[in-house]
């Protein structure tokens, strides 16, 4: 069968674990070359390694803050000089909060929005001029559920997942024309570091994601198979929508007494 990503160059933000990991070694295993940026060096470089052990030379790991405009400009060299312009951006990385409004100092309210939805704009205003003299591309900007609704002591995650929706809405629009979509992915509950509780069980998590349709967490290779069709030619026509990959937690409410 042919690989879907084959020829293709991406650039994976916060692709030391979690989801942009599995997105990684997914778009190596279809063929792709994978840029993979973190601030985590040695489970980053351990990720890269690993894909490296079975497609040599398929991926190369990037020291670099994405909420800095210098970070961005490593990323772009290290890209250009290893493999050359990339196809596909996918603004994975991202911080999450838990408190209320209130007790969030502006320090915190920043660096959630800087890290969740500045670094979008940013890695679009790097990768895009690129893309459009290159034959084009796939940007792939990760959402949430709560880009849709409100949370409580969710305030700052949420005004950035919001945030993530709308630039996506903007950006589909504006570079259309040059040959480059753009697309949300919308994942969640998924099993990552980012959702583990101290102290919670199996049954903790059995218990708190019972009531939804598919009564359970997803699993990061789950999200990353949407990002793989986002990614690929595959959703040719597919520009300025959400692909919700979350188990049925926007479908409505847990069911009763669950
Ligand atoms: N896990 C979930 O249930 C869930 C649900 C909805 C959306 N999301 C979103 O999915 C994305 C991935 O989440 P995950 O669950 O895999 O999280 P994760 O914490 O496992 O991975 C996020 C990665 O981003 C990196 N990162 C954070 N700030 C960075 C920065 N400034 N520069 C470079 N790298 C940085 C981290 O080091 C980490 O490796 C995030 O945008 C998150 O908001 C997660």
């Amino acid at each position: 069968m042919t690989e879907r990503l084959a020829g293709k160059i991406a650039i994976i933000t916060g692709a030391a674990r979690g989801m942009g990991a599995a997105s990684a070694e997914l778009f190596a295993r279809e063929g792709a070359r994978v840029v993979l940026v973190d601030k985590r060096d040695d489970l980053g470089g351990a990720v890269a390694e690993g894909i490296n052990n079975h497609w040599a030379g398929a991926a190369v790991y990037v020291n670099a803050d994405v909420t800095e405009p210098d970070g961005w400009t490593s990323i772009i060299d290290t890209t250009i000089d290893r493999y050359g312009p990339p196809q596909v951006l996918l603004n994975n990385a991202g911080i999450i909060r838990v408190q209320p409004l209130l007790e969030t100092d502006l320090e915190t309210f920043h660096k959630v929005i800087d890290t969740n939805l500045t670094s979008c704009f940013l890695g679009m205003r790097a990768v895009v001029p690129l893309m459009r003299v290159n034959g084009g591309g796939s940007i792939i900007n990760v959402a949430s559920p709560q880009g849709y609704e409100g949370r409580g002591n969710f305030g700052a995650y949420t005004a950035s997942k919001f945030g993530v929706r709308g630039l996506t809405r903007t950006a589909s629009i504006e570079f259309g024309p040059m040959g480059v979509r753009v697309n949300c992915v919308v994942p969640g509950p998924i099993r990552t570091a980012m959702t583990e509780r101290k102290g919670w069980t199996e049954d903790d998590y059995a218990k708190a994601y019972g009531g939804y349709p598919l009564g359970r967490r997803g699993e990061p290779h789950e999200v990353a198979a949407v990002n793989l069709f986002l990614a690929s030619d595959d959703s040719s026509f597919c520009t300025g929508a959400d692909f919700i990959a979350d188990g049925g937690v926007l479908a409505g409410k847990p069911r009763e007494g669950a």
